[in-house]
């Protein structure tokens, strides 16, 4: 099994769950939904959606709860690797359940095996190595039921970027620079520290299709200008975090630029308005019946 601790950085505390919680409400914000539109659930029988590196379940909380306003009576069950952002299992709602399975391990229980009729994953930006999501595609394929979707909600660590204030930021008159700076670098360093690699988030489409999945949807955005401010919010909490592993002595790895300075000038800049984003894909894949 791969170890969490070597193989993800980011942080088991309250600072981390707390910044999930803030995800949440920001791809919901966005999206307008958790589930897709397109995702039709049977109206009766052992309806199951599963969630993949399930953090702190906030996605699977707030579909519980949109269910129990529809009293639609659908079984949810979360995975991660480790269960370090589990809320206590005595205050999950009666049809959750999580428990501990690596996304990537060839050998799904068979207990898992056809039996959801939605899995979904998110946020694997900074868990999917060599560029290369298969084995985990794979592996929801195999627990879903035929006809089941496969919805998968991305950053493409890629296309992070400063963006100046507006709706026309090309144009604005804020300056960016430090910030472009700081972004450019700390993406460059903490893929080296990582080994992380982003050209896979804009194929998740075709590799649904390689995967014999009938691809629903396959779309990429920019963040909404007024949800700006919550990515920025939530991607400097993420960094900070990547910092105490891409740093060293002071400097980001693969450059001399010093990080505390960095930090705090973009922090100027950010200050008079200016964000951190990345886009946001979603892709959505049927197996087919
Ligand atoms: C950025 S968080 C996203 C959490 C959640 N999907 C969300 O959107 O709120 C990534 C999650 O993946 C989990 N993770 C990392 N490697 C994993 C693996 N190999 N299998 C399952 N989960 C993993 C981490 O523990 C973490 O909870």
């Amino acid at each position: 099994m791969a170890d969490l601790r070597k193989n993800y950085v980011i942080s088991h505390g309250y600072d981390e769950s707390g910044r999930l919680y803030l995800q949440q409400w920001l791809w919901k914000s966005q999206l307008g939904w958790d589930l897709h539109p397109a995702i039709k659930l049977p109206e009766s029988g052992d309806v199951r959606i599963a969630d993949h590196g399930c953090g702190n379940a906030a996605w699977l909380q707030s579909l519980a709860s949109d269910f129990e306003r529809q009293q639609k009576n659908v079984s949810l069950v979360g995975f991660d690797l480790l269960g370090v952002h589990y809320p206590a299992s005595d205050n999950l709602p009666e049809n959750m359940k999580l428990g501990i399975l690596d996304a990537f391990t060839d050998e799904i229980p068979e207990e898992h095996v056809g039996r959801y009729d939605v899995v979904h994953v998110r946020v694997f930006t900074a868990v999917v190595k060599n560029d290369d999501p298969r084995p985990l595609i794979q592996n929801a394929y195999k627990m879903l039921k035929p006809g089941g979707y496969l919805q998968w909600d991305e950053f493409d660590g890629g296309s992070f970027k400063a963006v100046a204030p507006g709706s026309n930021p090309e144009q604005s008159s804020v300056s960016i620079a430090a910030t472009k700076e700081m972004v450019d670098t700390s993406l460059e360093s903490s893929q080296r520290a990582m080994n992380l690699k982003y050209s896979w988030t804009g194929r998740l489409g075709s590799l649904f299709q390689e995967h014999g999945m009938e691809v629903i949807e396959d779309k990429r955005m920019d963040v909404k200008k007024e949800l700006r401010k919550a990515m920025t919010d939530s991607l400097l909490m993420m960094l900070s975090h990547v910092a105490r592993i891409a740093v060293r002595n002071g400097s980001l790895i693969g450059t001399d630029k010093n990080w505390e300075e960095l930090w705090a000038n973009a922090g100027d800049e950010i200050g008079q308005g200016v964000s951190v984003t990345m886009d946001m894909i979603v892709a959505v894949g049927r197996k087919p019946l």
